[in-house]
């Protein structure tokens, strides 16, 4: 299976958690050069202006789905709503490479995903992917919930034990912005110096991984928590107390986030 029919299966596993309404969601992955050379690369001289690249992903190839593209149905249509850019070597552009038939561009969240990308890849040499949607217990939750990263990360940690675990370097919350521009890209890439995952208040999340199943996994393990938040209506009676969260750092030997607990 190359990676297109991977981002197929798995746009349509978000899609049946209920995560990705009409075109929500965009998926990009860093592709090694044994990945290139299983695909056709051509210049088809489209390209899409992006300035002040960062030096750091100048001559990658991404796979990345198609702005409108509806996940229920990526799989069906690989070769229109998903495709494979190659950022420019010097000028300030990336260039459509294979895919995005029929007219088809790539993510309007397109700022988000590279400078994502440049961010993770300066901290974690494994990194590969970008996931973002609207998982709705988590939209749910930055309705309901103070919108504090320490605090929303504390309530998500107390909530269930694997939370912490998982994210030890709990969670970067953005204010609400605008999506789609390059703002919203470089405030979301600061954020995933630090974080593998960045929520945006009344909108969705983004996770960054390793693998699929890294980034959705991430993407699940939250929407749990935030789901039991709002299963309990935010009524915190028994949550796991600051000296239960510091037993489970001593024991897993974790590097917490500072000032959360
Ligand atoms: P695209 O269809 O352009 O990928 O946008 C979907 C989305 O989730 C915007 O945040
Ligand atoms: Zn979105």
């Amino acid at each position: 299976m190359n990676i297109l029919e991977e981002i197929g299966n798995i746009t349509f596993q978000m899609w049946q958690k209920g995560w990705d309404e009409y075109n929500a969601g965009n998926i990009s992955y860093l592709l090694s050069d044994d990945e290139v050379d299983e695909f056709e690369i051509i210049e088809s001289n489209r390209f899409i202006n992006f300035e002040n690249i960062p030096n750091n992903l100048r001559n990658k190839y991404i796979a990345i789905t198609a702005s409108g593209s509806h996940f229920r149905v990526i799989k069906d249509h690989l070769d229109d709503l998903t495709g494979v850019i190659k950022v420019a070597d010097t000028l300030d552009c990336v260039e459509i490479v294979y895919g995005f038939n029929n007219s088809n561009y790539p993510t309007s969240e397109l700022y988000t995903h590279l400078l994502g990308h440049s961010s993770r890849l300066k901290v974690d040499p494994n990194h590969k992917i970008i996931m973002h949607n609207h998982a709705t217990e988590i939209v749910a939750m930055t309705i309901k919930h103070e919108l504090d990263e320490l605090k929303f990360t504390k309530t998500l940690w107390s909530l269930c034990t694997e939370c912490i675990i998982l994210l030890p370097e709990g969670i970067g919350l953005m204010p609400w912005m605008v999506c789609g521009n390059r703002k919203i890209g470089e405030e979301s890439a600061l954020k995933l110096l630090e974080h593998r995952v960045v929520i945006w208040p009344q909108h969705g999340i983004f996770s960054a991984g390793t693998s699929f199943s890294d980034c959705f996994g991430l993407i699940e393990t939250v929407n749990k928590a935030a789901k039991i938040y709002l299963i309990t209506n935010g009524e915190l009676n028994n949550v796991l107390s600051s000296e239960n969260l510091m037993e489970i750092k001593k024991d897993f030997n974790l590097t917490i986030r500072e000032g959360i607990i």
